[in-house]
């Protein structure tokens, strides 16, 4: 497996699949890669000749009092297992090269990151945005996979790909969760065993609301209060947001009705969790 860190060798490598015609699927991460980034490798490498996984820790979506400079990172683990799972290319480039000195154009996707994670971290979605932009650019990919676990960040970037424009397939995949239910995340790591332990309670609440709805309960308020007291009865959350919105345009909804999406983030110390969960009735 080849690991590239430059923007013209990884464009030189784009360009011989592009001869030869290969699809190239394309998994962005952050690296510290867990299950959750290994079935979006499988998926890439199951529907696309080439598969091309980058990792970078993108500072644009850090706020100045956030985790960026503490972000788990580990490489030479990283390449192993991204290989093993299906991967051709890694391209782990250094901060200077994806933002070189004098950087200065950004993309936002209004309305859709006003709410949820947007609105707990300003300017999160801005550098998402402009990462994936550039990424997309550089790796040309056919089709690019998400996690679900970040529904907001998959809806906001299927926007933007269709809003600009832009010929790439963006295909979102089911959270990978632990055997207990804890949705996968790199931030996982970061949690004591007894804020690990009181985490569950983030899972469990969201199956226990997707149950009340499909015996029949449609009421926000009813909803998601059973969601708080679960989370808040837990003595080391402290809930950042919990909400119901339409699955489409993230807009709060009153009532269950077609497609919603429960989401929640909640904090355990000093590590944000997320978390959520669709239902259709
Ligand atoms: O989901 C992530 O890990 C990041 O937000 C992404 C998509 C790699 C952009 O930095």
């Amino acid at each position: 497996m080849k690991v590239v860190k430059t923007i013209e060798e990884l464009k030189k490598h784009i360009r011989d699949c592009k001869k030869t015609r290969k699809e190239i699927g394309f998994v962005p991460t952050m690296g510290y890669l867990h299950e959750g980034h290994l079935s979006l490798i499988k998926y890439a490498a199951s529907e696309n000749d080439f598969v091309v996984v980058s990792i970078f820790v993108n500072p644009t979506q850090f706020g100045p009092k956030e985790d960026y400079a503490e972000y788990p990172r580990d490489l030479e683990r990283d390449i192993s297992l991204a290989e093993k799972a299906g991967a051709h290319m890694i391209f782990a480039p250094a901060t200077s090269e994806m933002y070189p000195k004098g950087y200065a154009t950004f993309v936002e996707v209004e309305r859709l990151t006003e709410n949820l994670c947007g609105g707990s971290r300003p300017g999160f979605f801005r550098g998402i945005a402009t990462v994936v932009t550039k990424l997309f650019h550089l790796v040309e990919p056919n089709r690019a996979y998400f996690g679900q676990k970040d529904a907001q960040q998959a809806i906001v970037i299927q926007r933007m790909v269709r809003d600009l424009n832009m010929n790439i397939e963006i295909c979102a995949c089911p959270i990978i969760r632990e055997s207990d239910g804890l949705a996968m995340s790199s931030r996982n790591v970061y949690l004591s065993s007894e804020e690990r332990h009181q985490a569950l309670s983030l899972s469990q609440s969201l199956f226990c609301a997707k149950e009340l709805i499909l015996n029949g309960e449609r009421d926000k308020q009813i909803i998601l209060s059973d969601i708080h007291q679960k989370i808040a009865s837990q003595p080391l959350a402290e809930i950042d947001y919990i909400e119901m919105v339409d699955s489409e345009n993230l807009k709060e909804v009153e009532q269950v009705c077609g497609r919603i999406l429960i989401a929640l983030a909640v904090w355990f110390g000093k590590t944000r969790l997320i978390d959520n969960i669709f239902v259709e009735v």
